[in-house]
């Protein structure tokens, strides 16, 4: 997605994320511990996909290799149908910096600087205008429904906020693809349909989205859940029926302030 809110991600390969026979080792010593073992797995451009499986499946594993932040033991990852095995460091900075963002469990906000200060944060290296990046980290804000937050430090505002704040951190750049690891982990059962509001509502507008969780209730969101287990997919079946969670909220009125995306 662009930064102008239009629908649809490009289409210029036919998935977004192809990965075939991935696999990741991490030596320790003289253990071996195989976190994946061969994963094969396509998703296409707008789809919401929620990975679940037990602790120690290799789900954050699954995403750090989606997100370029560590490389594969071995097999091959296309992004939008380039090769990502074969890039330089350069190359896949570039990649990580301007078409995924990411999303984890704890919000990892920088405590001395504001909402909106956090949310420019990814814009710092970009040769863009500093008045384009505010513009930019406005937009982001308003899309998670938190102008109003926007001069306060992550310690003044809730949980739930902190981690809006942290998805609009990710959307900042632009991204096709959002990359978020129980992003409602630390989160109550309302404050998690908050999220996943916002979740659906970028997905709508044509960002793709992996969601890792093992709530079997976030799941429901998605359209698609994918199960690991031991390294390697065990399931992988459409959601013909999404919760929609926007729905939810409005059967549950008044917990909040904010609503989402205004
Ligand atoms: N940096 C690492 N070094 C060594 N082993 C790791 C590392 N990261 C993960 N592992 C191991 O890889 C396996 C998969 O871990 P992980 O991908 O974190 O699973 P999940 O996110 O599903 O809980 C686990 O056995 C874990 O202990
Ligand atoms: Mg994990």
């Amino acid at each position: 997605m662009e930064h102008e809110s239009q629908p649809g991600a490009s289409k210029s390969a036919p998935f977004l994320i192809s990965v075939q026979q991935l696999a990741k080792y991490y030596y320790l010593g003289r253990t071996v511990v195989p976190a994946l073992r061969g994963i094969d797995l396509e998703v296409k451009h707008g789809e919401f996909v929620a990975l679940m499986g037990p602790s120690g499946s290799g789900k954050s594993t699954f995403m750090n290799l989606l997100g370029c932040l560590d490389r594969p033991t071995s097999g091959s990852y296309l992004f939008d149908g380039m090769p990502v095995s074969q890039m330089t460091t350069n190359q896949l900075a570039d990649i990580r910096n301007h078409k995924i963002g990411f999303v984890f469990q704890g919000f990892n906000l920088l405590p001395w600087m504001t909402a909106l200060e956090n949310v420019q944060l990814p814009l710092a290296y970009s040769d863009l205008p500093a008045e384009e990046r505010h513009q930019l980290a406005w937009w982001a804000l308003t899309m998670v429904g938190l102008r109003s937050r926007a001069q306060h430090r992550p310690m003044e505002l809730s949980g739930g906020q902190q981690q809006r704040v942290a998805i609009a951190r990710a959307l900042v750049t632009g991204p096709s693809l959002l990359l978020a690891d129980e992003p409602t982990g630390n989160l109550d059962s309302h404050t998690s349909i908050q999220v996943m509001a916002i979740l659906q509502e970028l997905n709508a507008r044509g960002i793709t989205i992996l969601l890792v969780t093992h709530e079997a209730d976030i799941a429901q969101y998605s359209h698609r859940q994918v199960k690991f287990r031991d390294g390697k997919v065990v399931d992988d079946a459409p959601n013909p029926a999404p919760s929609q969670a926007q729905e939810r909220l409005q059967q549950q009125p008044g917990l909040d302030e904010t609503k989402v995306i205004s």
